[in-house]
Order: structure tokens, then sequence, then C-alpha cells
């Protein structure tokens, strides 16, 4: 069985239909991820692109065949009409099922930041997620795939709840979340390319920096859920996938446990994941 995996598109379409300060904030948007691409192509092309992959079908030994396709946040820059009109009209081409969980960047044009913000926001993605924030789980062929909203850091005590549940089935199961959880392997990279430490549960946050970027301390129950991650207590879980940090990076979050951080869309990145039979 073949999972795709893709987040970081930062899709930046939008059109006369945003008031002028909307389109302002876009345009300016949009120029950075085209600076960083340099003719690579464009987010939008390597949007495209990653739909093409996740929709092959392959061919006699399933070569090629993806399975299910898990989006992990930041897929959208901004909340625009013409943005959304993307995302709908490429999923719905997908010939398999897919999983789409926000990050911080889907559902805000940047200066909404706060809890109730996001959740008045939340109704545009309703056809996606059913929750406020999301927790969504599916099983496939004796796995369960559990995507969560954390594009604030945390995690609530209902989302940590309904992850123990699924993985008390006794199936193996894989974790998608925007965030990374705080693994020390980490730190330097994502320090050395952000100047912070921007995962889930992170320690060594200089205060004035955590206020630049809007990261409040971390919740009771985001505390317990990386805790509880970090030990056996997560029973089978076979891998966390995130994003949000830009970077390619595997490390250990627990004895022979991996987590799997994806390198951007927007560069034509996202990592295939196999998973074979015992
Ligand atoms: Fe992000």
């Amino acid at each position: 069985m073949t999972i795709l995996h893709v987040t970081d598109c930062h899709l930046t379409e939008y059109d006369e239909r945003e008031p002028e300060e909307i389109r302002d904030t876009a345009r300016t948007r949009a120029e950075a991820f085209k600076s960083q691409l340099a003719g690579e192509g464009t987010a939008l092309e390597n949007f495209r692109r990653l739909i093409e992959r996740a929709s092959e079908q392959g061919e006699g030994e399933r070569a090629g065949k993806i399975d299910f396709t898990v989006f992990t946040g930041d897929i959208i820059d901004f909340p625009s009409q013409a943005n959304l009109e993307t995302l709908r009209d490429a999923f719905s081409r997908l010939p398999s099922p897919y999983l789409y969980t926000l990050g911080n960047h889907d559902w805000n044009f940047g200066a909404a930041c706060t809890d109730e913000d996001r959740q008045a926001a939340y109704p545009m993605f309703r056809e996606w997620s059913s929750a406020v924030p999301g927790c969504e789980v599916r099983e496939l062929d004796g796995v369960k795939l559990i995507a969560i909203d954390n594009g604030n850091y945390q995690v609530t005590q209902e989302q940590f709840d309904a992850v123990s549940e699924a993985a008390s089935s006794g199936l193996p199961y894989l974790l998608f979340m925007h965030i990374p959880l705080y693994v020390q392997g980490l730190v330097k990279d994502v320090v050395k390319k952000w100047g912070a430490p921007i995962m889930m549960g992170a320690a060594g946050w200089d205060p004035d920096v955590r206020e630049a970027w809007q990261v409040r301390h971390q919740d009771d129950s985001t505390g317990a859920f990386c805790r509880w991650l970090g030990s056996p207590d997560s029973g089978d879980i076979r891998g966390i996938f995130c994003g949000h940090v830009h970077l390619d990076h595997i490390d250990a979050f627990r004895e022979g446990r991996y987590q799997y951080v994806t390198a951007p869309g927007y560069t034509n990145h996202s990592r295939l994941i196999r998973l074979i039979p015992e």
C-alpha cells in the first residue's frame, strides 16, 4: 500500500473578488515564494505536478499506484476564493481517497491568529474537516490514518482523546499533523532556518521570539500529548508525518519510532510512504 504525503504547497492564487488590502497581502506572499523558487516552476505548477503524482494508478504490480494521499497543511497560503477553488478542483479529481488537515496558514490572511479567529474561519473547510480543530481518522487495509490540526502548536484534550482511542484499537497507525513534535535532533536545523524552535512542545523559546511568532506556552493537553507520543503508551504508532518547517528530516521520537518531516510541496517535494504487510 502506498501513501503520498504532501505538505506546504503555499498556493497564492487570488483575483479581483478579494478586497484590495487582501490582494496586496496576497501579492507580497506570491512574490516571496516566487523569489524562492527561482525558475523551478511556480507553486501552482508544482501543486499540479503533485496532484498528478497522487492520481497515478499504475499498472500490473501496482507500480506507481497511490492508494491514499494526506495533505498536512499550508497547502494554501491564505483562504482566497481562487485558492479554495483550486483546492476543491484538484481534490475532486483525485481517484483515490485523501485527508486534508490544516496548518497555520490555510485559514488566515496573516493577521488573524487566535483560536477564535480560526474557529470563525473553519466553516470554509467543512467539506474536509468535521471538527474545530480537526481530528480525522480513516482505516485503510488494517492501518489507521489519523490527521490532526495542530496549526496553533496545540492539541486539545478532545483531539488527544480521539487519537488515543484510535490508538487503543490495537491496529498500527500513522499520525499526520502540520507542526512537528519537538525532538532534540531537529532543533538545530529548525533554529538555523527560522531563528526559532517552531515545533510543538518545544523547549528553549526566547520569550520575545515566542511573542513575535505568537506561539503561546503549551496547553496542558499539548504537553500531555507530547509526553504520550514519546512513551510506549502511544502504542503501535508507525510514524509521525508533518511539515511546517520546510525541511526534509527523519528522527526518532520514541525508541524505534520515527518522525518524518517532509520538504515543502511548493518546491515540488513530497514523501512516498510504503506500507509492507508483516
Ligand atoms: Fe506552517
